[in-house]
């Protein structure tokens, strides 16, 4: 939580001028039915205002029973003020209450816009951001702009409202009494701001300068060996002893000013407060003023003194929370992938899963500077496995990540079933195909929600028998809770066969056209590889395959081996042709894997 409020406090500040606050109303549509609350949550803002400003007014009346002796008025007045209170303080409850309640409301429909927004933008967003980065941001900005929809705007406004009035009030007293005011008291409190912040900054320094004293301490601490090898005691006693001096002249000269700006305060800030006080005794004294006015002048005085010195810290927090308003938006303005959000979309077309590559070309958008994929062509008919080996970083699994289409090619196509993979709705794309990578992923929940990833509306016959075909029902009926067993961060952990064999019963359940295995036993121990293996070897039966492979014994029965190296397709056929070149890449490949052995 603490640290919650540091992040808040970092946020950087942005101009209020026509544009930004143009980018902050498009919140306005977040609001939706809950405008009115807003309004008649602003309508009690300004009661309540009203009732702040009218308290003076009737503690004057009630001091002016002393001056015009009519005691009988005491009580008629009391009640009045018992009256103003319980106002004040009804108002005040609705004030706050339908700020709170419209706020949440806001950011609700806000969270889930940018939510739903995020997931669907394409991986190119999220190659250019780091995540973790963008979650803590985007918590920081959020809980931003909540402050200033609860509390901010509507102390601002009550502060403004209180300034204005105020003024007006102390204008009706005496107008007098009251140019006198605002001839000295604001130039007076902004010389106090700005000296104020100069003293800040001085203190700031003192601070810097002890910061770097500290680091020659813990330099040499951590460096002791060295100090001592180069007898270099000395030099550096006197490196401190310098740093030490630096902090005393600093801090005394920001001591100076720390007196100046005492004797400032009490001589300008308390001496134009007792000039307002001597005047307006000097007007009572003319018959201009009564003493019960010059009380509730200096009430209202008070008012608008506090509110307006309160503004400028709660402008700061607006300018921050139109920069967080502005960073909520533009995630929000990202062009996102064409996907079906709001509903499950069912299999409609399926795949037969013929797929070839043509001319493909490739650069990552957050690395331009390389070409990762050069002129790509292969091809695989449907029901058929091909195998992709190549050195680690040659672009097998750009190559999959492009059929999964996470990116669109530079130049070049994908043809699925003879039809550019661009022409497909994309959700029904995916739909139609399974990945199952090196590293499986796991949401927290139970193993059973887990497998039903890959068909959420599957009935449970279907979701163990899924986890048979994936070999895995063996290891979790070993769990006291079977299917219900939790997994993930907060649950037992799996072993990375086991999640292998979880991922694998999700496209078990998925039934897809196209499989794409990437390194999918790479990771694992020769015992759970056998496990697994037999598993997706189950699991490619009748689907066209993807088969990405590290150990290339396992893909030596593919349809087709493709050999790519820097991006380029270096050698294609089948195990016995590859094995047939001469200085094939493939052959050596395989025979240093075999020496390995
Ligand atoms: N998200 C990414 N952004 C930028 N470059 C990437 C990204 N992913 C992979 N690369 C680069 O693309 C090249 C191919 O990577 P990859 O397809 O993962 O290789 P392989 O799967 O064959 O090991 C590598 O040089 C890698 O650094
Ligand atoms: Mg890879």
């Amino acid at each position: 939580m603490a640290r919650k409020v540091k992040d808040t406090e970092d946020l950087p500040k942005a101009k209020i001028n026509r544009s930004s606050l143009k980018k902050a109303f498009r919140l306005y549509e977040y609001i939706g039915p809950h405008k009115w609350k807003l309004y008649l949550g602003l309508f009690f803002l300004l009661l309540t205002g009203g009732t702040a400003l009218g308290f003076p007014m009737i503690l004057k009346d009630l001091i002016s029973t002393i001056e015009l002796k009519n005691y009988d008025k005491i009580n008629n007045i009391g009640i009045y003020l018992i009256l103003l209170l319980t106002f004040q303080s009804v108002f005040s409850y609705f004030r706050i209450y339908l700020f709170v309640n419209y706020t949440e409301n806001t950011l609700a429909s806000l969270r889930r816009a940018i939510y739903a927004h995020l997931i669907t933008l394409p991986m190119s967003y999220f190659v250019q951001q780091r995540v973790g980065d963008l979650n803590s941001r985007m918590s920081s900005d959020i809980s931003q702009i909540q402050d200033t929809l609860t509390t901010t705007i509507a102390e601002l406004l009550r502060q403004v409202i209180l300034v204005i009035g105020g003024i007006i009030f102390l204008l009706v007293i005496s107008p007098k009494l009251t140019l006198m005011m605002l001839g000295i008291v604001p130039i007076v409190a902004i010389a106090a701001v700005i000296f104020g912040r100069f003293i800040r900054k001085t203190s700031k320094e003192v601070q810097e300068r002890i910061a770097e004293s500290n680091t020659i301490i813990e330099e040499t601490l951590q460096g002791i060996s060295n100090v001592k090898a180069f007898a270099n005691e000395f030099f550096e006693n006197a490196r401190y002893k310098r740093s030490t001096e630096e902090i005393v002249k600093n801090a005394i000269r920001g001591g100076k000013y720390r007196g100046f700006f005492a004797s400032f305060v009490i001589f300008c800030l308390f001496g134009a407060i007792v000039s307002v006080i001597w005047y307006g005794i000097h007007l009572a004294s003319l018959n201009q003023l009564r003493v019960s006015e010059l009380f509730a002048f200096i009430l209202y005085s008070a008012f608008v003194g506090v509110s307006f010195g309160g503004i400028a810290e709660l402008y700061a927090q607006v300018q921050k929370a139109i920069g967080s308003i502005e960073r909520v938006f533009e995630i929000l303005d990202e062009e996102p992938e064409l996907l079906s959000i709001n509903e499950h979309v069912e299999i409609t077309k399926r795949i037969e899963g013929t797929v070839s590559f043509e001319n493909l070309a490739f650069t990552y958008p957050s690395r331009k500077e390389i070409q990762v994929l050069k002129n790509i062509s292969l091809s695989v008919k449907k029901g058929e496995t091909i195998a992709i080996v190549g050195p680690s970083g040659s672009g097998k699994s750009t190559i999959v990540s492009l059929l999964l289409r996470f990116y669109d090619p530079e130049s070049g196509a994908i043809l699925i079933d003879g039809i550019d993979a661009r022409k497909y709705p994309l959700t029904e794309l995916r739909n139609n195909m399974a990945i199952v990578p090196q590293d499986v992923l796991l949401f927290g929940g139970t193993i059973k929600e887990n497998i039903a990833y890959g068909k959420p509306n599957a009935t449970i016959a279907e979701i163990v028998e899924a986890a048979r075909k994936a070999n895995a029902l063996e290891f979790i009926d070993l769990f006291p809770e079977k299917l219900e067993t939790v997994v993930g961060e907060r649950g037992v952990k799996l072993s990375g066969g086991q999640r292998q064999r979880i991922a694998i019963a999700r496209a078990v359940l998925k039934d897809p056209s196209i499989l794409i295995l990437d390194e999918a036993t790479s990771s694992l121990d020769s015992e759970s590889e056998r496990v697994v293996q037999e598993a997706l070897d189950k699991l490619m039966v009748g689907r066209t395959s993807f088969v990405i492979a590290h150990r290339l014994s396992t893909i030596r029965k593919a349809d087709k081996i493709v050999v790519i190296e820097k991006g380029q397709v270096r050698e294609a056929g089948t195990h016995q042709e590859l094995m047939q070149l001469e200085n094939g890449l493939y052959r050596s490949l395989t025979n240093m894997q075999m020496e390995l052995v």
